[in-house]
């Protein structure tokens, strides 16, 4: 089963036919909102808000460790995070969609692990390709058959939030090799690792980075919510493309001792 989670301007997949809603309880406490079950181009799927339906819990409070365990126990195998960023790189612009393939993390306060030393053994897991490949690959290759252009790849700088960045923190993060920069990217994505379960990333341009293009003097928002409308519309059709290309076959728990405090 396909979970996603949307992030700002995805709060409900209207696309999604929900069968019913589930209110889940984790070791790590309560994720941001109910999990909506249902069908998405008639297969199965489960979506979460990440900042919950009424767009309350910003990105430095999320329950990023209740959200991904919610999700691996309801029985996701896949998850497809929505996210909304701004662009460093000159061709990042509002708009353009990207699917990231790498990550630097300058968060600084999040719980960020499962491992957190309750286990015996000390876990160290690879992170050297943050994203599942295969599932960015399917995310590509449903963009395509849509006929939405898509960037393939892209650096995302993690930062804390929630204030914006200075323009010299968006120069060193571009030094650093980042074309993209948002909130939410981390530590979501090793959660996912951590749980095993593969995750890929469609990022949503909605505002040039501080210091850059339309942003040189400051960000402006005016334009933030029409463009990650329409843009959001097209991830909508990406997502329900990519869910046709779901196996349907019930996945063990591949990490069980994780999971049996749950
Ligand atoms: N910086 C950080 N996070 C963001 C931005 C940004 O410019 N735009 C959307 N999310």
């Amino acid at each position: 089963m396909l979970a996603i989670i949307g992030g700002t301007g995805l709060t409900q997949l209207s696309t999604l036919e929900v069968t019913h809603r589930e209110v889940a309880r984790t070791p790590y406490g309560e994720p941001s909102g109910a999990l909506s079950f249902g069908r998405l181009n008639g297969r199965e799927a489960v979506f979460l808000a990440r900042h919950g339906y009424g767009h309350s819990i910003p990105p430095h409070k999320v329950n990023y460790r209740a959200n991904l365990w919610a999700l691996k126990k309801a029985g996701a195998q896949v998850v497809v995070s929505v996210a909304s960023v701004g662009g460093i790189r000159a061709d990042l612009g509002p708009g353009v969609l990207v699917v990231p393939n790498q990550i630097i993390d300058y968060t600084v306060a999040r719980a960020n692990t499962f491992f957190d030393g309750a286990d015996t053994t000390v876990r160290h897991i690879d992170f050297t390709h943050p994203y599942d490949e295969k599932t960015r690959r399917q995310i590509l290759e449903a963009a395509r058959a849509e006929g939405e252009p898509v960037v393939d790849g892209g650096v995302y700088a993690a930062t804390e939030g929630p204030r914006l960045e200075t323009a010299a923190e968006i120069n060193r993060f571009e030094r650093d090799g980042a074309d993209l920069v948002g909130m939410t990217g981390m530590p979501e994505t090793v959660l996912a690792r951590e749980l095993d379960l593969p995750y890929a990333a469609i990022n949503v341009v909605v505002n040039y980075a501080a210091g850059r293009s339309a942003s040189a003097a400051g960000i402006q928002f005016e334009h933030v919510e029409e463009v990650s409308q329409a843009a959001m519309w097209r991830v909508r059709k990406i997502l329900a493309r990519l869910c046709q290309t779901q196996t349907q076959t019930p996945h063990p728990n591949s990490n069980p001792n994780l999971m049996r405090d749950a």
